[in-house]
């Protein structure tokens, strides 16, 4: 398969999966990429319905890029997944959305990964689905749950084709406040890294044009592509800034994109 495959996975609920996925898919769409997408959280429904919603703004006459979209639902199985992924085989890219909680679908996805994209919340309690973390020395006592079935996602991918999954962990919903706490966590986080096999990117910022575009399905790349919002917004170039620095650390960037500006 020549399609690179991105998983967005964390078994925290709520860390943003689905927005972050959704602002990949757009971002790489915008670039000219044909972009695969694929729900392992059907029964939620984020990624499925965000699509869903982009599909009907581009039908009332907005012209944005849509990406072609499957969904394999939780009473299905890894054969399902392998079925949806041959059909999207001839896109570039393929975007797959997981669920926050531990699901056999889930795992399945995580074995696909070339690139696993798992965003954690800037704070101490998000940090737990990585690592229990020793609360005195504030060092890492051992991996979590979700990192040893990520430890084995790479062992399933590795005996199938031979291929690696590129662990990019990164912090999201970063803010102004609690400084203390940020540090903690980025101290934290290069100490797992090493001890883990992960590498981190660039955070995302807490930005409300992150979430307000969820009902049109669209995105800060999508309004400066259509142009019809003042997107010369500062938090909306930020934002854009923040997605193709993403798009850059996870070695999907374009030798030369097409500069939308
Ligand atoms: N950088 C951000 N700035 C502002 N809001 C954000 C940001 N990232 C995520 N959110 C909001 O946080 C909430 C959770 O995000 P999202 O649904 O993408 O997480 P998730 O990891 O997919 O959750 P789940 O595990 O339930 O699938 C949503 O309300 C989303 O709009
Ligand atoms: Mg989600």
């Amino acid at each position: 398969m020549s399609a690179r495959i991105v998983v967005f996975g964390n078994e925290k609920g709520g860390t943003g999966k689905s927005t972050l996925a959704m602002h990949l898919i757009a971002a790489l769409l915008h670039q000219g990429r044909r972009v695969g997408t694929l729900d392992l959280d059907a029964r939620q429904g984020t990624l499925s319905r965000y699509i869903a919603n982009r599909r009907r703004t581009r039908e009332a006459g907005a012209d944005v890029p849509l990406p072609v979209h499957l969904a394999v639902m939780p009473d299905q199985d890894a054969a399902a997944v392998a079925e949806a992924l041959a059909q999207l085989a001839g896109n570039d890219v393929i975007v797959i959305d997981t669920p926050g909680h531990d699901s056999a679908l889930s795992q399945v996805g995580h074995t696909y990964a070339d690139i696993l994209v798992t965003p954690i919340n800037d704070s101490l309690v998000d940090f737990d689905v990585l690592a229990m973390v020793d609360p005195v020395k504030l060092t890492v006592a051992r991996p979590s749950h979700y990192s040893e079935r990520v430890w084995k996602a790479k062992q399933l991918r590795a005996k199938r084709d031979g291929g690696s999954v590129d662990w990019v962990v990164v912090r999201n919903r970063l803010g102004q406040l609690d400084a203390r706490n940020k540090r903690q966590v980025a101290k934290l986080t290069a100490e797992l890294a090493r001890r883990i096999g992960f590498r981190t990117a660039d955070g995302i910022h807490e930005r409300v044009i992150y979430r307000e575009l969820f009902l049109e399905g669209l995105t800060a790349e999508d309004l400066a592509f259509l142009s019809r919002r003042n997107t010369a917004a500062m938090s909306h170039v930020a934002a854009r800034q923040e997605m193709r620095s993403l798009m850059m650390a996870l070695g999907l960037s374009e030798a030369a994109p097409k500069a939308a500006e």
